[in-house]
């Protein structure tokens, strides 16, 4: 198994990617922190991660909340002893409005959960990982990190901030043992985006049908890459981006 013996805390595992990420680590024999927001859906993920034989707790999180933070990272650290994984999946989605139209808060709630959430909770684990010496961050960024398109501004300027944090933490901390790297997924079949997907006449629909894959993917495409970025495969790998996405942003 490729991740026996380590710990990996995965924010907004209570769906989509982070729940296929949390249930392919511990399949891989990690002891997986499965953090949402929303309690059912992530006591549900840690539900399927046990009746598959594997181990997993649940501990609420907002990942905008410093407090929340403070507690996932400190009751992480009472349970396993230690943090050798750290996900930073939670996001939401931003509104396609003209900037005009977008109100402060709006823009503060986006970027509080899809790029400051990430700056807090590595800001908290990262101490950890400077005990043991070793470490590995990978944020779920998005193809909206590279261009703009249907992200909206919202999203795609938090999405573009995401990438950004993911270099230069790469940068300061590889020195110390601890690997930071960036995942950009293009349309994966989520909650997040289904609404999308079930609109033939989309755009999103419309070019998905004309790149290589011809479709969407899954989050267990996702998740399988997670594993690679996590696992000591991958151990020279600093600070990348790496685009899963059928293809769909090459044209
Ligand atoms: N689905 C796609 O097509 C796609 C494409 C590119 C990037 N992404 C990124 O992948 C990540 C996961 O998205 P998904 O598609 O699985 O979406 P999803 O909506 O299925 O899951 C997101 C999870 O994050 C949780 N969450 C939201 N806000 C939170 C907060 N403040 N604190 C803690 N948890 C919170 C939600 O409760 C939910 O369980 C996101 O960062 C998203 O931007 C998704």
């Amino acid at each position: 198994m490729r991740l026996s013996e380590r710990v990996a805390i995965i924010t907004g595992a209570g769906s989509g990617i982070g729940r296929a990420i949390a249930r392919e680590y511990a399949r891989e024999g990690a002891r997986v922190v499965v953090s949402d927001f929303v309690q059912e859906s992530g006591e549900e993920t840690v539900e399927l991660i046990k009746n598959e034989g594997n181990e997993a707790v649940f501990i609420r999180a907002d990942v905008s909340k410093e407090n929340d933070i403070d507690q996932l990272v400190s009751q992480s650290l009472s349970n396993f002893g230690k943090i050798d994984i750290l996900v930073n999946n939670a996001g939401v989605g931003g509104g396609l409005a003209a900037i005009t139209e977008i109100s402060t808060e709006e823009w503060q709630q986006v970027m509080d959960i899809n790029l400051t959430g990430p700056f807090l909770v590595s800001r908290t684990v990262i101490p950890a990982m400077l005990k043991t010496g070793k470490g590995n961050i990978i944020n779920i960024a998005s193809m909206a990190s590279l261009a703009a398109g249907r992200g909206g501004l919202i999203y795609t300027t938090a999405k573009h901030g995401l990438l950004g944090f993911t270099r230069q933490l790469s940068f300061m901390y590889g020195a110390y043992g601890i690997r930071v790297n960036a995942i950009l997924p293009g349309p994966i079949e989520t909650p997040m985006i289904e609404r999308v997907l079930t609109m033939p006449d989309h755009p999103v629909s419309m070019k998905l049908r004309a790149c290589p894959a011809g479709k969407a993917g899954k989050p267990e495409d996702v998740a399988r890459l997670a594993l690679f970025l996590a696992s000591d495969d991958s151990e020279f790998i600093h600070g990348a981006a790496y685009q899963i996405d059928g293809g769909y942003t090459i044209f």
